[in-house]
């Protein structure tokens, strides 16, 4: 059966093994209370938001980006829009604050095949909250264009200290170095940047091809209602790669805040880049198939999961409405694909 909303009622404490205690709160202000109405999606007439490489920002582009985020943590700590409240929904969803409806077993969003459509709602809602927070309805949000060699790095309007988009809980050591796909914890930098890149593109390209006929390969396992997402945990090739930039924007050593971590990693605002190319992985490989849908099956079509929109309304959002970033309103700004042609 597709899963469910929880009850909204019976939220936990969640856990962090990461955290002394682990026992941490990630409960959301208010859902106990809050009505539910099923989510509509935007009306094609609405404009258009169009999301650009990060690290192509201009100086315009990332004063406007800053002052959303700025206005968003600067919100009251208790409001559903507030900058920490919304990176907790991470927590909340894949720490494991609520179980499956009547259930003892956990709702989690990774390692499964929810994994792309949770997180392009939970960026969707995001962004539509920036935009709203400074009045403009084609705000769209950045992405970190780490398929490009250009954008192996960290984008530079992370890196500035003074900006609401910086977090101090990163790699210093990675600042400036090249991102390694095949990093593994506390590595030291690579000693030449060209042969990673190549590396990077060519595993770029063969999980496009390794999974073209097979969507769970790419996107993860099928996960049912009342399955147990800790042991029969599915990550498909796409997760299983971007878990690499978690690691190497976090620390190298435990405890592993802010990206390297569940719990904490939305605290950081690179995050929301980071899973705007993972989405946009999806969207390339949806067209790459020529706009199939990745899988057939009501138990995934018909899975939902609720967020609190624009609105400060409880929406449930099920999967079959968020297929592609055209059906949500918005797209990637044409980047090229510098690994298409780079089989190995
Ligand atoms: Cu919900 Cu990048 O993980």
């Amino acid at each position: 059966a597709p899963l469910t909303p929880p009850d909204l009622t019976k939220c936990h404490k969640a856990i962090d093994s990461d955290a002394t205690p682990p026992e941490v709160d990630c409960c959301p202000p208010d859902y106990g209370k809050a009505k539910m109405v099923d989510f509509t999606p935007p009306s094609p007439k609405d404009p258009l938001r169009v999301r650009k490489a990060a690290h192509k920002y201009n100086l315009d582009d990332i004063a406007k980006f800053e002052a959303a985020i700025a206005k968003m943590k600067a919100l009251p700590t208790n409001h559903p829009w507030n900058y920490y409240q919304q990176a907790t929904i991470h927590c909340t969803y894949c720490n494991g604050a609520f179980d499956q409806l009547n259930t003892k077993t956990l709702l989690q969003v990774h390692g499964s095949w929810f994994f792309l459509p949770w997180h392009r709602y939970y960026l969707y809602f995001w962004e539509k909250i920036l935009g709203k927070l400074i009045g403009d309805d084609t705000f769209a949000i950045p992405f970190w264009n780490w398929d490009a060699p250009k954008g192996m790095y960290m984008p530079p309007m992370y890196l500035n200290e003074k900006s609401p988009l910086f977090d101090k809980t990163r790699d210093k050591r990675h600042y400036k170095s090249v991102l390694d796909y095949s990093y593994s914890m506390g590595a030291d930098n690579p000693p030449d940047p060209k042969p990673v890149v190549t590396n990077n593109l060519e595993m770029l390209s063969s999980m496009f091809k390794e999974t073209s006929n097979a969507p769970a390969l790419f996107m993860g396992k099928p996960l049912r209602a009342g399955e147990d997402p800790t042991s029969t945990t599915a990550p498909g090739s796409c997760e299983m790669l971007h878990n690499v930039m978690h690691q190497w924007v976090g620390p190298p050593t435990s405890p592993y805040w802010n990206m390297g971590n569940f719990h904490t990693a939305a605290r950081d605002t690179i995050f929301f880049a980071h899973h705007g190319n993972v989405d946009r992985m999806w969207d390339i490989y949806n067209n790459s198939r020529g706009q199939r849908r990745e899988f057939n099956d009501p138990d995934w079509l018909d899975s939902s999961f609720i967020f609190y929109d624009e609105n400060e309304q409880l929406v449930n959002c099920k999967v079959r409405d968020c297929l592609t970033p055209q059906s949500l309103g918005y797209i990637y700004h044409p980047e090229p694909i510098p690994w298409t042609n780079n089989r190995r």
